[in-house]
């Protein structure tokens, strides 16, 4: 039973099951813009970030899209004739990509495997990888791609969690597992941190970082976050586990919000920023 419990977040029965629609990302979208503590908005700090270190980009390449955050950042925030390319392995992200830049004539998605890009070197000002590196199996093929296709003088930039992100959701989980008498869960979380990935660039990065994080007023908000993710790896796949699992976890948060008023989730988020020597 362990093994089966065990769900690696670069496995495809995972990714197809977080990313084959985009239902799971926008429970955590949706929670992160009702109850997040995050201070700024980092897409969009992604962008300024980038106009701080040279001009404004004329191409634009975005691994592993997702649900287009940071495709709406840039065109909020760079001139409108950007040319905006979105990548990803999964074809039901990139439907609703599709649909949301339909009339967009800047604009191009399609499926494609950041590990082995479709295009040819030195193509792209900026390249970005939000949120993502840690699905992909080998990080530094993607890494290595992100930097052929980058023009010299381009940036590369990763956005993605610190190593120490919610704590709060981590004790948790391994206490109703330890209550419930299941083994522990061991989920690759920190395959690409604000840590662990500072290894895979070429060059020394700039890293961007502050603060995030949940504070929930009721525990049903806090419980589709849980469900949505991977901090209990496969244990939803034991219907009458996984259930046991949240009731327990329910009653933890709704005793924790009737004892201080909210229940808190702290975390760190953070930029990569690394520019190609020109
Ligand atoms: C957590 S989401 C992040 C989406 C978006 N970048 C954002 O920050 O909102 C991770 C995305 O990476 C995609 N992905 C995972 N592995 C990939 C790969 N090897 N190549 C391209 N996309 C990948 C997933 O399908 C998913 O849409």
């Amino acid at each position: 039973m362990a093994d089966d419990r065990q769900d690696s977040i670069t496995g495809s029965d995972y990714l197809a099951r977080q990313y084959g629609t985009d239902d799971a990302l926008n429970i955590r979208i949706e929670t992160h813009r009702r109850y997040g503590v995050a201070h700024q908005d980092v897409f969009e700090a992604v962008c300024r970030e980038g106009l701080e270190r040279g001009p404004a980009p004329a191409h634009i390449l975005d691994l592993g899209a997702g649900t287009g955050n940071w495709y709406r950042a840039i065109r909020r925030l760079l001139p409108q004739e950007t040319r905006y390319i979105g990548i990803d392995q999964s074809s039901g992200m990139v439907s609703r990509l599709e649909e949301m830049t339909d009339a967009d004539p800047d604009a191009e998605v399609l499926v494609a495997d950041a590990q082995t890009l479709p295009f040819a070197d030195e193509s792209f000002d900026w390249v970005g990888a939000h949120y993502m590196l840690y699905h992909v199996p080998r990080i530094q093929d993607a890494v290595n791609e992100a930097w052929r296709v980058l023009k010299p003088g381009g940036l590369f930039m990763a956005a993605t969690n610190g190593d120490h992100q919610y704590q709060e959701f981590i004790e948790l989980r391994d206490r109703v597992l330890h209550d419930l008498g299941l083994p522990p869960v061991r989920v690759h979380a920190s395959r690409f941190d604000l840590e662990s990935g500072l290894e895979y660039f070429p060059v020394p990065p700039d890293i961007v970082r502050w603060p995030s994080g949940f504070v929930f007023d009721q525990s049903g908000p806090a419980l589709r976050y849980l469900q949505s993710g991977a901090l209990f790896g496969g244990l939803s796949r034991q219907p009458d586990i996984w259930q046991a699992a949240l009731d327990r976890c329910r009653e933890a948060i709704e005793s924790e919000i009737h004892r201080r008023g909210h229940f808190s989730v702290h975390s760190e988020t953070g930029i990569f920023i690394a520019a190609k020597p020109g």
